[in-house]
């Protein structure tokens, strides 16, 4: 069986940064690790300003509360995206509105977006999901016809970019998740970049406990949290970023071959990868599965198969958000979501660890799937010839 790479990834260098920290006694506030890596994350965003956070999701509630979206106001998301895209949207006081995604990206659909803007609409939240940065030739000036604040959840995105541009700051602000399982992280963490001046002060003071950059501490003008990262998750994080480029063409080249491979299988449909994104991500490669493909056999029992030949995969999210139960209406306005159902049915989830192997060892995946239709053929044919009293070969 084949010995997939491990996440997280760190050496000598994590070590070091760590010891570091340690030894300069600064290991919280402002010090000069997080000063050092916010720097760096905004750099190779080409964003003007890095706030760190705590988290992916505390993040997004700093830049609802930065940008004075609250109650009464309504926040147009995806129903297929982790929890914290829409709870962060009820954490701050406002509605959010759940939209169906796009069949072949399950990106948001922005024609379903733009249908459901209302009078009371004040943000839309697009998730670059997987990686896949959203349609943002479309979604940025819908933005900006509309008047809404967009807020990128990039939670999956670190370092993709459209048409040559880094996620993050395209839109007014962009939120970043450095939890456990992300292509970079510190065990938990969070990033904001935008690239408005008065909007990262906004920010840093809702990260900072409500105070100003040039005010002191003990001096309080706004209403804040603290929210800040620590030193140890900044050191780790540096490091993290300088690996960052190397990893991202390693799973891109992994996703090129997986996407030729697979696409022999009738019952394996990868999600598109746009072109217009020359960096891609990858923090998941979905597959849409149709079990008619396989003879029939389920999502679940495909995926049994595939734990069986070594292959982990995931079956993704459960449900489209608004039927989890701190969500349902009159939480969320809700628009139909068919795509968001089928999704919870139909996806497979391979990590972004699978796609840091070599390609011969990720060619066992199209084997593994080889060997599952091999197998599913060689029933069909014992049942038939069962059917027609014959013995099987
Ligand atoms: C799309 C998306 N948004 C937000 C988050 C929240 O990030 P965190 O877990 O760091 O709070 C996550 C991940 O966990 C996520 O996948």
């Amino acid at each position: 069986m084949v010995e997939w790479p491990g996440w997280p990834q760190w050496d000598e260098r994590e070590l070091d940064g760590l010891r570091q920290v340690l030894e300069s006694g600064s290991w919280g506030g402002y010090s000069e690790a997080l000063g050092t890596f916010e720097r760096a994350f905004a750099e190779r965003h080409a964003a003007r300003r890095c706030i760190s956070a705590m988290n992916g999701t505390v993040s997004l509630v700093a830049a609802f509360a930065a940008c004075e979206i609250g109650p009464g106001d309504e926040v147009i998301v995806p129903a297929y995206t982790f929890f914290a895209t829409a709870s962060a949207v009820r954490l701050a006081g406002a509605t959010p509105v759940f939209v169906d995604i796009d069949p072949d990206t399950y990106n948001l659909d922005i024609g379903a977006a733009e249908a459901a803007i209302s009078e009371s609409t004040k943000a839309i939240v697009p998730v670059h999901f997987a990686g896949l940065p959203v349609d943002l030739d479309v979604l940025l000036p819908l933005g900006e016809r509309h008047g809404l604040v967009v807020i990128e959840d990039a939670a999956h995105a670190h370092g993709s970019s459209w048409r040559g541009r880094p996620v993050g700051a395209l839109g007014h602000v962009g939120s970043f998740s450095f939890q456990a399982n992300k292509n970079m992280t510190a065990g938990e963490g969070g990033a904001l970049l935008t690239n408005d001046d008065a909007l990262a002060e906004r920010l840093w003071s809702y990260v900072n406990q409500g105070r100003s950059p040039d005010g002191s501490w003990y001096e309080h003008p706004h209403l804040g949290s603290n929210l800040r990262l620590t030193g140890w998750q900044a050191a780790v994080l540096r490091i993290q970023l300088d690996r960052l480029d190397q990893q991202l063409e390693r799973r891109m080249a992994s996703s090129r071959f997986l996407h030729e491979q697979l696409a022999q299988f009738a019952g394996l449909r990868p999600l598109l990868w746009d072109e217009r994104a020359e960096s891609h991500a990858h923090h998941l490669f979905v597959l849409r599965y149709d079990p008619a493909g396989f003879g029939g056999l389920s999502r679940a029992d495909f995926r049994l198969e595939l734990e069986a030949r070594g292959i982990p995969s995931s079956a993704g999210y459960g449900m489209p958000l608004y039927r989890q139960q701190s969500l349902t209406p009159p939480a969320s306005r809700v628009t139909p979501c068919p795509v968001a159902e089928r999704a919870c049915e139909e996806a497979i989830w391979l990590g972004h660890n699978l796609l840091l192997a070599e390609e011969a060892q990720l060619a066992a995946i199209p084997e593994a799937v080889e060997d599952i239709l091999t197998d599913r053929r060689r029933l069909a044919e014992r049942a038939e010839s069962h059917r027609q009293g014959g013995v099987a070969a």
